[in-house]
């Protein structure tokens, strides 16, 4: 999904001077240089087609702000076709010199083997700074090859707890979510809730047995619906004649019976409002379409699955054989039931041929790696999807670890219970607010601001300790850790944003003026790197969904805070010659991280 394929190098290239001059708007600082890099390597190579520049931001500044790396494979291509390139930096300095000229580069140079390291012009860099601040930071949308995308996240099972993997869930498909939707991806946000297993079996016939007035009575009797999961469970492992019960109660509710039907609704009911608690304290929104909703569906995808000659008959159930795995994806239980796959199967075709998704995300733990490599695998072979990987539309299975507790193994409580996540939410609000009372804030502020505060932060903090790992390793919870106040936290972060509109408040400025009449210049060496810096973020934005990685994102928020950090200690702001021009650096920096704040889920506060 590289979003370069709008800027394709042959025969599409726009008019450079345009695209200079006029739209600046059009994607982020690496997407413009590979647009002129593109129609420099076009010059220089005319018979070579299909070749993407390759453009990288400079890891040390001294070389540059960006490089460019195609002369050394593109020597590789035209190697003794083309004679007056004798070496890799003979093509580099072709490239360098075909560069159209632009606003936006200020000098460049070749180093070691052909590498083409371009300054930017900084009088462009601030321009493009100034007017973001007044056009909005959407203006900096980064763009993307979809126009709608499914992400398939959180998805707890009914009547059993919602625990840490769904919280993890939770909280990465959100984040996901929203990057896509400030790249003006619309996004249906799915909750594939577990509401049609055998489960229900179980817990209906024991919702008939143990309270005969069930329909009056069921908000109450089930009210802690783990518990009452954990008994009928215990009942079902425990009385032969009581699981045979709960099998036949499946076929009822799946037959259609009005008695089974209302039970199950109402067990559905009540495990609703407590996930809609947690999407609550969260600021998750979401749509359910649980599995029941695809049920009426699967007769006629898995016929369609059949004509295409995929369906096998193996041991009594309907398979399909994938390629390289052994074990068959069971799509009809021996017992003519459907199951997790048939329903996925149904999902994935409802989502390409009625909700005409682009893109499908879905994510849930690693563990359930193979289940979704199956059904992907199948749903290639009937031709649902395109073979190659990088072809729209396309599926991706969102995968990521377990989170550990201080003894390095999975998260439990004391007595190794799983842990419930909103004792973990109340938890880490409780500690914020202990800490801010700590600090006296009680008596600065009223108790709904120490109230919002501690929300803000505690969640954030959650969430934050969560999404700057890369998703696929495991983590270890730690509250001292993700409270503290310093280091990579989002406390830390947090902090630092309002520090930053501090200093804006007490300038006595007012902003809106500042942008109107003032500009943004660049001129003091930290100042360009934190504006080089800001300028980054599209294409931050863009890398973190195209390759599905909140953590990107993160360290993009982490290292501007340092940026910054230095630029303030080493730039006087208020009272200095430039305080026009820092203040605005300053209003583009909390802009900035303010966004990074949306997009990982977090309310940012504004005094501390
Ligand atoms: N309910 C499942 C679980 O808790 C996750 C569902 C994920 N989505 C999907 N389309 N399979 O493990």
């Amino acid at each position: 999904v590289r979003a370069t394929s709008r800027f394709s190098p042959v025969g599409k290239v726009q008019s450079v001077s345009t695209m200079a001059d006029g739209d600046e708007n059009l994607g982020s600082v690496k997407q413009i240089l590979e647009m002129l890099f593109a129609q420099s390597i076009r010059l220089t190579v005319p018979d070579e087609t299909e070749v993407a520049p390759i453009i990288t931001p400079c890891k040390d500044l001294r070389h540059g702000d960006y490089q460019c790396n195609n002369a050394m494979s593109l020597f590789a291509r035209i190697r003794g076709r083309v004679p007056q390139y004798s070496n890799p930096p003979s093509v580099g300095q072709a490239i360098m010199n075909n560069i159209p000229t632009s606003e936006i580069i200020e000098s460049s140079r070749i180093a070691g083997p052909g590498y083409v390291n371009v300054v930017l012009s900084r009088k462009w860099m601030a321009k493009r700074i100034h007017k973001m601040l007044k056009d909005g930071i959407e203006t900096w949308a980064p763009k993307l090859p979809v126009k709608r995308a499914v992400v398939d996240f959180s998805s707890p099972n009914i009547a059993k707890e919602m625990h840490v993997g769904h919280l993890r869930s939770t909280i990465i498909g959100d984040t996901l979510a929203r990057m896509l939707e400030f790249s003006n991806v619309e996004v249906l946000r799915r909750n594939h809730v577990g509401d049609w297993g055998t489960q229900f079996g179980m817990l209906i016939e024991y919702l008939f047995e143990t309270f005969p007035d069930w329909e009056v009575a069921s908000g109450q009797a089930i009210s802690d619906l783990e518990a009452f999961y954990k008994a009928s469970k215990q009942r079902f492992d425990a009385d032969p004649e009581f699981k045979e019960r709960a099998q036949q109660a499946v076929v009822s509710l799946q037959g259609g019976e009005e008695r089974y039907r209302k039970a199950w609704a109402q067990i559905c009911e009540i495990s609703r409002k407590e996930f809609k608690k947690v999407y609550e304290r969260l600021g998750v929104h979401l749509e359910e379409k649980g599995e029941s909703f695809y049920n009426p569906f699967i007769p006629k995808a898995l016929d369609l699955l059949n004509k295409e000659g995929l369906i096998e008959e193996s041991e009594g159930a309907r398979v399909i054989f994938v390629e390289g795995i052994s074990r068959p994806l069971i799509v009809v239980k021996k017992d003519g039931g459907y199951n997790y796959a048939s329903t996925d199967l149904t999902a994935l075709w409802y989502r390409l041929n009625e909700e005409k998704a682009e893109w499908i995300i879905y994510v849930t733990d690693v563990g359930q790696r193979e289940h979704f490599e199956m059904f992907f695998t199948a749903a290639k072979r009937a031709g649902w999807l395109p073979a190659e990987a990088d072809k729209y539309p396309k599926v991706n299975h969102v995968g990521f670890g377990l989170v550990l507790g201080e003894d390095g193994k999975r998260f439990r409580t004391r007595s190794s219970e799983v842990v419930k996540l909103v004792d973990l939410l109340d938890e880490a609000k409780n500690r914020c607010k202990t800490a801010l009372i700590e600090r006296g804030k009680d008596k600065e502020w009223t108790e709904e601001e120490l109230e919002q505060t501690a929300e803000a932060v505690g969640y954030g903090a959650v969430k934050y300790a969560d999404l700057k790992n890369n998703r696929l390793t495991n983590y270890t919870f730690n509250f001292d850790q993700m409270l503290n106040d310093k280091g990579n936290t989002a406390v830390y972060l947090l902090y630092a944003h309002a520090r930053i509109c501090s200093i804006i408040r007490k300038s006595g400025k007012e902003i809106e003026e500042l942008k109107r009449v003032g500009t943004v210049a660049l001129e003091h060496p930290d100042e360009r790197v934190l504006g080089l810096h800001l300028l980054q973020f599209p294409e931050v934005v863009e890398e973190a969904c195209t390759n599905l990685l909140p953590n990107v994102l993160c360290e993009y928020l982490y290292n501007l805070s340092e940026d910054f950090t230095r630029f303030y200690t080493n730039c006087q702001v208020v009272g200095s010659a430039e305080e026009t021009s820092r203040l605005l650096l300053c209003e583009a920096t909390a802009v900035v991280m303010r966004k990074c704040f949306h997009l990982l889920g977090i309310t940012p506060v504004y005094k501390i």
